[in-house]
Order: structure tokens, then C-alpha cells, then sequence
């Protein structure tokens, strides 16, 4: 799929989506705020976690829902100014969310996100975006699949996204492979992948998490 979804105002539009989308993201192109949004709006997730926050595009686009669905929250993990490449600061991060007046639906945290599994014992949302590759995308649902209710976003999937320079530069592992692996050790989950670039999965829990569970 390529080409523009239409970015004017009207359907779709949500309050402060423009000052969210203004913000420098990978995803600014092809409406992945709005996506964000309309499924958090569709899913209604209570706790959400994102891992991956930079300037907080995505983040506050899922905020900006759960703050139409009148409840809910998420939280942020990214290493900020620790991260070697291309980061933003926890203070510029955090302006963002007042800015856009969201910070009573997110909050973020300074941590390494490849440990934030350890915090949590259940989520209904889970978005993971940290230069995703092969190996991100077996790590993440070894550990999480089997804490997350509802919905795993990741960030890419497409066969464009696994031939970027540093993938191929770096020897990465590329994420096709991988989402074939994970579908078939998976099968409580159906994995979408939305190809517009960078493109997204979207894996959703079709089996209940546990009957304890509401
Ligand atoms: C592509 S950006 C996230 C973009 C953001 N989701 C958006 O909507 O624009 C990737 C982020 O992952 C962070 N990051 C990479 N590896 C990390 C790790 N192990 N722990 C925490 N943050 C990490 C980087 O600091 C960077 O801000």
C-alpha cells in the first residue's frame, strides 16, 4: 500500500491532534496518529505501556483516546538522553505532554525498556518502538504475549522496513522471518501488518488471557 490518507480536518479529527502530529516521528506520514488513536478508541485499553517514546507522537495519540474514552492510562519507557543515537531529552519529552495538555493519561520514565516487563504483571496495550528488528520482535513476546490482553502495536513488519541502510548496514535480524516464527508459536494472537512506511503490526489476543481476568 502506498500514497497519503488525507490529513485536513473533519473525520478523523480529534482535539490536539495537530500540535501531537507536528511533533518529529517516523510515523508522521501515512496517519499513524490517527491509527493509534481510532484503536485506542475501538479497544477502550484501561493501562497501556509504550516502549519507545521520543517526542511522544504515538504516545500522546493514544493518550488523546483514552482521554475520549474518559479513563485510562499509559506509560513511557525510553532511555532519553542515554540512548547514543537519535533522542530527545526527559525534559523536552515531558514538555511535550503538557503542551498538549496530556499529562494526566501519560506519564513517562526514564528506564531500559527491554527490563520494564519486570514491572508489570498485566496490560491491555502494549506498543513497542525502539529501532525494532527481528530479535526485538521474539524478545517482546517471549516476555510479554503472555501479560498482554488485549493488543501488541510494533513498530514495522513490512519487507520495506527490514531493507532500510542500517538494518542491512548493522547485520540486524530482519522482522519478516520473525513474524512467521511468532505466528506459528503464537496462535492466541493474529498479527496484521500495515504496510504503508514504516509500517506497524498489529497483533491482536483472540483467546482470553485468563479467566480471572475481566
Ligand atoms: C523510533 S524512536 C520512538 C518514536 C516514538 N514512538 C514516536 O512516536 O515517534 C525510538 C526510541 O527508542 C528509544 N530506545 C531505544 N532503545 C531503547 C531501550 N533499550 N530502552 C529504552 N529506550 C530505548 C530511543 O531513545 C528512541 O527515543
Amino acid at each position: 500500500m502506498t500514497g497519503h490518507l488525507p490529513r485536513e480536518p473533519g473525520k478523523g479529527a480529534f482535539e490536539g491532534r495537530a500540535a501531537i502530529e507536528r511533533l518529529a516521528s517516523a510515523y508522521q506520514d501515512h496517519c499513524y496518529g490517527q491509527l493509534f488513536y481510532a484503536l485506542a478508541r475501538a479497544l477502550r485499553p484501561s493501562s497501556c505501556v509504550e516502549l519507545g517514546v521520543y517526542r511522544g507522537f504515538s504516545l500522546l495519540a493514544t493518550a488523546a483516546a483514552l482521554r475520549d474514552n474518559g479513563g485510562g492510562s499509559i506509560e513511557g519507557f525510553d532511555l532519553f538522553d542515554e540512548y547514543p543515537y537519535r533522542h530527545e531529552t526527559f525534559a523536552n519529552a515531558s514538555r511535550n505532554l503538557r503542551d498538549c495538555g496530556l499529562a494526566a493519561h501519560a506519564r513517562i520514565h526514564k528506564a531500559d525498556a527491554l527490563e520494564v516487563h519486570k514491572r508489570f504483571a498485566a496490560v491491555d496495550w502494549l506498543h513497542v518502538d525502539l529501532s525494532n528488528d527481528g530479535d526485538t520482535y521474539r524478545r517482546i513476546f517471549a516476555e510479554w504475549a503472555p501479560k498482554v490482553r488485549r493488543v501488541m502495536l510494533l513498530e514495522g513488519g513490512s519487507p520495506e522496513r527490514d531493507r532500510v541502510q542500517w538494518m542491512t548496514q548493522f547485520g540486524k535480524a530482519p522482522i519478516v522471518p520473525a513474524l512467521a516464527e511468532i505466528e506459528r508459536g503464537h496462535p492466541q494472537w493474529k498479527l496484521a501488518v500495515l504496510a504503508p512506511f514504516p509500517s506497524v503490526t498489529v497483533a491482536l489476543r483472540v483467546q482470553a488471557l485468563d479467566a480471572r481476568m475481566p
